[in-house]
């Protein structure tokens, strides 16, 4: 039996797990993934490279790298009939519940029955990274009548996800630019999402229902859905001289109104992702009039720190993810879907750790509720 002074609200400060996958210290804004300094993996390194990392726990060798980087192009494309089970989805529906019924119809194309053969773990772990960019595009394109793309191999991960959503290949700069949100995107400790992965696993389902489950954890404004919200708010702002204003008139309908993209249970600091983000968002603008967006973003982050600083709330990793999508040409809503395409990648790690001495998640609650109530059956009832 559990007491009150055990509860924690949201498993605040609550260990769930002992994981190796990354480091994250929130008063430093130190995000590593096995070691690795993010900031660093997003300069240097890919996405293919970044997920073995995650996955396997080392940087891969330049052979291993190479048959990776092979299997993931081998298996990017879908099954005829799931193509066919997307174009029948409701174009109005949102990207992340195409993508939350693409992945579990990909389990049963591609099934995983056991989790106790590691060959055919590793056929669905890469299946999975593979193919997610494949789902989200095929329905990115059909819902507005466009034909699917199937993938290219002779692209790289995120130049043929670009590929796939717009018929072009990405120029350099944009390929770069993607390819780093991805591997930003790609793991952080003990998320949401990451927690969903690793319960859902502790059952010993399969891997596709593993990432189902955490693709729709992921969905929530709370969690990966805040990028769009994010971009939504400074849409509603309208420029910066509106921020204060509009800060201002929020606050007063709702003292405890919540600013989309700030904000972090383990952060007390401006988000090293956030950081990194913004460094390429003034990179991509560079050539161009920064967006107004853009210019609304950064005066929000400057009131903000004054009024929500003290309380070591900051902008975390979808503040400026938005902004970003937005100036590649990628739809909002599309923009939490692509989170997922990288987060697969720590999920997946997540979930592998899960099953080495396993146990199932099941914890306790507090009883609120009635106890001893009689039935009375239903005729009896006024
Ligand atoms: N705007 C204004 N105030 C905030 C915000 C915010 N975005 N976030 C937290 N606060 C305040 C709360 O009002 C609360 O104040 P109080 O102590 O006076 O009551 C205090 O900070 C603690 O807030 P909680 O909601 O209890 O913090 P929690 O750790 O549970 O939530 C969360 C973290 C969900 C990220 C929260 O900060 C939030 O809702 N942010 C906005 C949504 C968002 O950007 N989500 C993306 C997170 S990153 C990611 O998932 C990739």
């Amino acid at each position: 039996m559990s007491t009150e002074t055990e509860y924690k609200p949201g498993l605040e400060d609550v260990p769930a797990a002992k994981s190796a996958v990354s480091f994250l210290d929130g008063k430093k804004a130190v995000l590593e993934y096995r070691g690795v300094p993010v900031e660093v993996l997003a300069k240097e390194s890919n996405f293919e490279e970044v997920s073995w990392l995650l996955i396997k726990g080392d940087l891969p060798t330049q052979k291993q790298l190479a048959e990776y980087d092979a299997e993931l192009r081998a298996r990017r494309a879908i099954h005829f009939r799931l193509k066919d089970l997307i174009k029948c989805m409701p174009a109005d529906g949102h990207p992340m519940d195409a993508l939350h019924a693409g992945v579990s119809a990909l389990g049963m194309f591609y099934p995983c029955p056991t989790v106790f053969d590691a060959a055919k773990n590793w056929d669905a772990t890469v299946r999975l990274v593979a193919a997610l960019p494949t789902l989200v595009a095929a329905f990115a394109r059909t819902r507005r009548g466009a034909e699917i793309i199937d993938p290219r191999d002779d692209l790289d991960h995120a130049a043929n996800f670009y590929y796939m959503l717009f018929g072009k290949e990405p120029s350099a700069a944009t390929r770069k630019v993607l390819d780093a949100c991805l591997i930003l995107h790609a793991e952080h400790t003990m998320n949401a999402s990451t927690f969903t992965a690793r319960v859902t696993g502790s059952t010993l389902a399969n891997p596709y229902h593993v990432i189902g489950a955490a693709v729709g954890s992921l969905s929530g404004p709370l969690h990966g859905g805040a990028n769009e919200e994010a971009l939504r708010q400074f849409e509603e702002i309208g420029g910066p001289a509106n921020v204060k204003p509009w800060l201002d008139a929020k606050r007063t309908a709702d003292p405890k109104y919540k600013v989309m993209g700030i904000g972090h249970r383990v952060y007390k600091v401006k988000d090293a992702r956030a950081t990194v983000l913004q460094e390429i968002a003034e990179h991509v603008f560079a050539e161009t009039a920064r967006p107004k967006n853009y210019e609304t973003a950064l005066e929000l982050e400057r009131v903000c720190a004054g009024v929500y600083g003290p309380k070591g709330i900051y902008p975390n990793v979808d503040f400026y993810s938005g902004v970003v999508y937005q100036a590649l040409g990628i739809p909002t809503d599309v923009f939490t879907p692509i989170f997922a395409i990288a987060r697969v990648a720590g999920w997946l790690a997540h979930w592998n750790e899960q099953l080495v001495g396993n146990r199932i998640f099941r914890p306790e609650q507090i009883s609120t509720g009635k106890t001893g109530v009689k039935y009375v059956p239903l005729e009896q009832r006024p």
